[in-house]
């Protein structure tokens, strides 16, 4: 198969992941061929950064970028999305694909932006993809062939898991679990580091202990055929040590406040989208 060109609108951190995982992950890509690279960002600084880190070839002008691309990365921030459609639009074909990594722009958005275009789909990567780690939902357009969808996964799926969402309102779910979910994680690794030096271990020793265990915790439960409530029974003896501390952590209304922390998320997901399609009823 010949190999597939891919054009990057915006040379930031999404866009170097992408790059980073495509060229490492070759085989992720449908074709046999590597994907021809491409980038197109307003900074000449950015722009010879990227051409040195992963010799791609580099566009100030969007519209010339975009000439003959198979799929086409809008991966610029929210409130530059509808500009950069903007720029491109005139030179699309229909069958080119274009996914936008941008949180909160509607498909209805995208469309109207790129002139009524149908090739679309939207994901929401999370910031582990820098290191190949991401967890990535997707939701395309009614109108996605079989090959537009397989191109779009494999794309996202060099830098991680995906996961298709069968309605676009679920990407607010997407972005409460999978897109602030690392925070989360962090945040619960700030409080086993504060406490376990308040125990008296080094912080080195404290911050070395608590990351392995959440990564341990993470590959253990991916790797067997278990679920994380058996795996926790498994560790959990009677009248033990982490039976007094899960004991604690319950009481404490652990599972109510990550309910609640979800649920304001996904509210506030909500709120952005409609905030964003107000802005743009403005321009
Ligand atoms: N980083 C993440 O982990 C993450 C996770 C989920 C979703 N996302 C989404 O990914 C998107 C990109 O995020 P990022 O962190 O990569 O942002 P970023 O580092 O700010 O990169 C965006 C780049 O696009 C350039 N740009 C602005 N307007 C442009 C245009 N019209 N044409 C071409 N390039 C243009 C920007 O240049 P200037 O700086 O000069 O404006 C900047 O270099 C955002 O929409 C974000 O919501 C990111």
């Amino acid at each position: 198969m010949q190999a597939a060109k891919i054009t990057f609108i915006g040379g930031g951190n999404m866009a170097a992941a992408l790059i980073e995982g495509l060229q490492k992950n070759q085989a992720s890509m449908m074709s046999v061929a590597q994907p021809v690279l491409v980038v197109a960002d307003p900074s000449a600084e950015r722009r010879a950064l990227l051409a040195d880190l992963y010799a791609v070839e580099t566009f100030a002008d969007s519209m010339a970028a975009v000439s003959n691309a198979d799929l086409i990365v809008l991966a610029v921030k929210p409130n530059h999305v509808r500009a950069a459609a903007e720029q491109i639009r005139t030179n699309l074909s229909p069958n080119q694909l274009i996914v936008s990594v941008a949180a909160g722009i509607t498909l209805t958005a995208l469309q109207n932006w790129l002139g009524g275009h149908q090739a679309l789909v939207r994901a929401m990567p999370n910031t582990p993809a820098m290191v190949g780690s991401g967890a990535t939902g997707l939701c395309g357009h009614p109108a996605l062939t079989a090959a537009q969808r397989n191109l779009a996964e494999s794309l996202m799926r060099a830098v991680g898991l995906v996961q298709w969402v069968a309605h676009e309102a679920d990407m607010d779910a997407v972005t409460a679990l999978s897109g602030s979910g690392p925070a989360y994680i962090f945040l619960v690794m700030e409080a086993m580091q504060a406490a376990a030096e308040q125990l008296g271990l080094p912080a080195q020793t404290a911050k070395l202990l608590t990351l392995e265990t959440v990564l341990g915790a993470a590959r253990l439960a991916m790797t067997v055929d278990e679920s994380p409530a058996q795996l926790r029974a498994r560790v959990t003896s009677p009248n033990g040590t982490t039976e007094r501390g899960i004991a604690v952590l319950e009481q404490a209304g652990l599972r109510a406040a990550f309910a609640q922390a979800l649920t304001a998320a996904h509210q506030r997901s909500v709120e952005l989208g409609v905030q964003l399609s107000e802005d743009e009823r403005a321009l």
